[in-house]
């Protein structure tokens, strides 16, 4: 190469670094909603990494979301028209690749660094803030201080916490030592005071636009019909447990807005969407509420989703996939939601104002 190719060669290579700099990159942070393959990594029960996951997937394959087909991140990446973003753990995870995110998330985790327990390893929240942390160091080494800083409060962050603290940790067995320690009024009240602390890190750590759900209506999932339901009515008490959270999650995103004297942070009323899609399927387009596609026992709420399994043909007529998850054709519907909704759905606006407003700013 003489000195000419060469000086060309490194303004090409600027250039490319500059133009994917101003690439928009994305990060989720959370629990199996959104996870999208980070323990397949792990010595973990809780993975969704063996067929029928991923049966409508494009490339057929369990991937280790779970779902039958995309799941929440990857149809907001295709709706933005961004490349899906990776696990934090996969080896590929590298060079410019890191340009366009990555994803945290991790199946099994809550807001309580008890919850999900039993699932033996998974990426804590506290632990997916530190893989941030560090994701930051190696993108700095990759293109430096300035741009990174811009990258990180130029991106995206969606994080799902929540429904685990209360399946998996207050009412996973009765009697269990959370709720021997607080009546249900005073647990949720502590969830919303350790979430407080989770998002204000994540805003020390440079994130801007945050889109933070609330828990699911977890009293109506086939494995709680299953348990709970003979004529297809929700647990009562998982549903007053998601009724005292969510409102009380947007109280506190509000706030914390204020405190910042920025509307960073913004409340996605995923409870709301999926009452409207359980109380009204046809209105969506779907025939089946509350049957999970996949699984066994009443409502296919038993046990695993497995081979082994019921498992439908009419996919995106579902909206759960298995026991607790929604199919893709549900999660199609919240995305919409996110990016169109009222305010009642989205708060304080939805993500096509947000990006509206961004770019005229
Ligand atoms: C990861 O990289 C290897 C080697 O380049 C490649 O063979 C493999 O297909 C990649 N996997 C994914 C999921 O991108
Ligand atoms: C959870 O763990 C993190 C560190 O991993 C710690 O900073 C935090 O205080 C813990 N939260 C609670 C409620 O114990
Ligand atoms: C984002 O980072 C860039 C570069 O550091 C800075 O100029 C800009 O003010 C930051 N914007 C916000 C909203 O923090
Ligand atoms: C967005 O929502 C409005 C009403 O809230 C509706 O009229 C419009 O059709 C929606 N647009 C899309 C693309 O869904």
């Amino acid at each position: 190469m003489n000195v000419n190719n060469l000086i060309v060669f490194f303004v090409l290579a600027l250039a490319c670094a500059a133009s994917n700099v101003n690439a928009e990159a994305f990060f989720v942070f959370g629990d199996s909603l959104v996870d999208n393959g980070n323990n397949n990594y792990l010595v973990t029960t809780a993975r969704a990494d063996m067929p029928p996951y991923g049966i409508d997937y494009p490339s057929h394959l369990a991937t280790g979301r779970f779902s039958n087909g995309l799941n929440i991140p990857d149809l907001i990446s295709e709706k933005m028209g961004w490349e899906p973003i990776m696990p934090c753990l996969h080896p590929n995870l590298t060079g410019n690749k890191l340009l366009n995110g990555a994803n945290f998330a991790s199946a099994g985790v809550g807001i309580l660094n008890d919850t999900g327990f039993q699932f033996v390893n998974m990426i804590r929240i506290y632990d997916q803030l530190s893989y941030f942390q560090q994701y930051q160091k190696n993108v700095k080494a990759l293109i430096g201080e300035g741009p990174t800083e811009k990258l990180i409060n130029g991106s995206l962050v969606l994080i799902t916490l929540g429904g685990n603290d209360f399946v998996n940790n207050y009412y996973l067995i009765p009697f269990s030592l959370r709720s021997l320690q607080f009546t249900l009024k005073a647990y949720v009240a502590f969830l919303i005071v350790e979430y407080k602390k989770i998002l204000q890190r994540l805003y020390e750590l440079g994130a801007r636009r945050v889109l933070v759900t609330g828990t699911g209506p977890i009293g109506c999932t086939p494995a709680e019909l299953a348990m709970h339901s003979t004529t297809g009515e929700c647990a009562e008490e998982l549903q007053f447990a998601a009724s005292l959270f969510n409102p009380q999650l947007v109280r506190m995103l509000d706030q914390l807005n204020k405190e910042i004297g920025s509307d960073v942070f913004v409340a996605v009323n995923t409870n709301e969407m999926h009452m409207d899609y359980f109380t009204n399927p046809q209105a969506f387009g779907f025939t089946e509420s509350k049957t999970a596609c996949c699984g066994q026992g009443p409502y296919n709420g038993f046990g695993l989703c497995t081979m082994l399994s019921n498992i439908c043909d009419n996919r995106d007529e579902y909206v759960f996939w298995d026991p607790f998850h929604p199919s893709e054709m549900a999660n199609r519907l919240i995305v919409q939601q996110i990016f169109n909704g009222s305010r009642t759905y989205m708060y304080p606006k939805n993500l096509n104002t947000i990006m509206a407003l961004d770019s005229r700013g």
